[in-house]
Formats: structure tokens, sequence, C-alpha cells
């Protein structure tokens, strides 16, 4: 009984999210899916063109496959225009990644990425959601504080034994 709720709790999750930007006449839809293999040719250039040590193949394929990863992308009429990888184990779950397309950023891509992952999490239990982001990332910073996320702790010199990695938290749900 239990396996069968899991596994239409899956298929419910697989299901594309469609939102439209207005005007509608004029752009067209957008949609949050799962990634699939298909999508990595699209994923990695923007991979590439978002990080200076960007994620390899093999990175994205390990999401795809895990149990414990929910990697989606936003997808703009054929085009993938970005991506979140999410990972929830028990009640702490983690934003492993997320990038837009850089000619189609400020539009509210990441937000509606990310408060998809939101609702994952919270189906998946989880509780608590993390993540981490260079110190001089001042985008990726303004965009987690607006959507809740708060400055927990640093970890020093982090990346490339240089710059350091700013911890953030976002309480999903209260404990009771
Ligand atoms: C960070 C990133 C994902 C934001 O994507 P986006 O689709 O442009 O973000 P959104 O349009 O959803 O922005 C939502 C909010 O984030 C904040 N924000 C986004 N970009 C910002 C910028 N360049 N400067 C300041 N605030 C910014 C704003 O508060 C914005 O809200 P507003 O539009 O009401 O002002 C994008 O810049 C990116 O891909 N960067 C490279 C990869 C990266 O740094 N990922 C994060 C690693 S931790």
């Amino acid at each position: 009984m239990l396996s069968m709720l899991n596994v239409c709790l899956k298929r419910l999750q697989e299901m594309p999210v469609c939102l439209l930007y207005p005007p509608m006449d004029v752009l067209p839809i957008l949609q949050v899916r799962p990634m699939t293999g298909d999508d990595l040719d699209s994923v990695m250039a923007i991979e590439a063109a978002s990080y200076s040590t960007p994620w390899n193949l093999e990175h994205f394929r390990n999401e795809i496959a895990s149990r414990f990863s929910w990697p989606y992308v936003a997808v703009e009429g054929e085009n993938v225009v970005g991506y979140v990888c999410l990972m929830s184990l028990f009640e702490e779950a983690q934003i492993l990644n997320i990038a837009v397309m850089p000619g189609r950023r400020g539009r509210g891509i990441a937000r509606m990425l990310l408060e998809h992952a939101f609702r994952l999490a919270l189906e998946q239990g989880a509780e608590i959601l993390a993540l981490e982001v260079r110190a001089s990332n001042s985008a990726a910073i303004s965009l987690y504080e607006k959507l809740g996320f708060r400055r927990v702790g640093i970890r020093a010199r982090y990346y490339d034994s240089v710059e350091d990695a700013v911890l953030m938290e976002k309480t999903l749900k209260e404990n009771p």
C-alpha cells in the first residue's frame, strides 16, 4: 500500500508544471519538468556559461539516476533555460545546483525553479532546505534571501582555498 502511494506521489511530481509569462500572445510557455538525459547538452552549455568550475556530465547523470535527487529543468518553448538540482534525505534537503541561461536571467525563472524545489522537498518530508554559495555571488544570495533563506554560517576559503562559502538555510516546516 505504502509503495503504491510512493509510486503515485513520484508520478505526480514528474508531471510538468506550467506557467505562462504575460502577455501570453508574445512569450512562450515556461514549463518545469524532470531533467532527462536528452537535456544534458543544453544543461552543460548553461553550466559552462554560469560557473568558473562547472559540474561535469557525470555529476548531472548521477543526479538523474539517484533516488534521493530531483533534478528539474525550466523549458521555454522547446529550449532548456535553467535547472535546479535538489537532494532530499530525511529531514534535510539541499539545493546542489541552480543556474539560468545568461540571456534569460532576471525574469523569475530561478524563483520558479526554487519554489518548485520547496514543494518537492516538503513532499519528501524535509523540514530544512540548505545550500552553500560563494560569498561574492550577490545575485544568488539576494535571490535566496528574498525566498526566505537565512545565513547560518561560513566555510572559510572553501572555494579553491580562496573564497568563503556562505551556508544558508530555509525552514520549510516548523517543528511541532
Ligand atoms: C542566481 C541565478 C540562478 C538567478 O536566476 P534568475 O532567473 O535571474 O533569478 P530571478 O529572475 O528568479 O530573480 C529572483 C530574485 O533574485 C534576486 N536576483 C536575481 N538576480 C539578481 C541580480 N543580478 N542582482 C541582484 N538580485 C538578483 C532578486 O531579488 C530577484 O527578485 P526581483 O526580480 O523581484 O528583484 C542566475 O543569476 C544564475 O544562473 N547565476 C549563475 C549560477 C549561480 O550563481 N547559481 C547559484 C549558485 S549558489
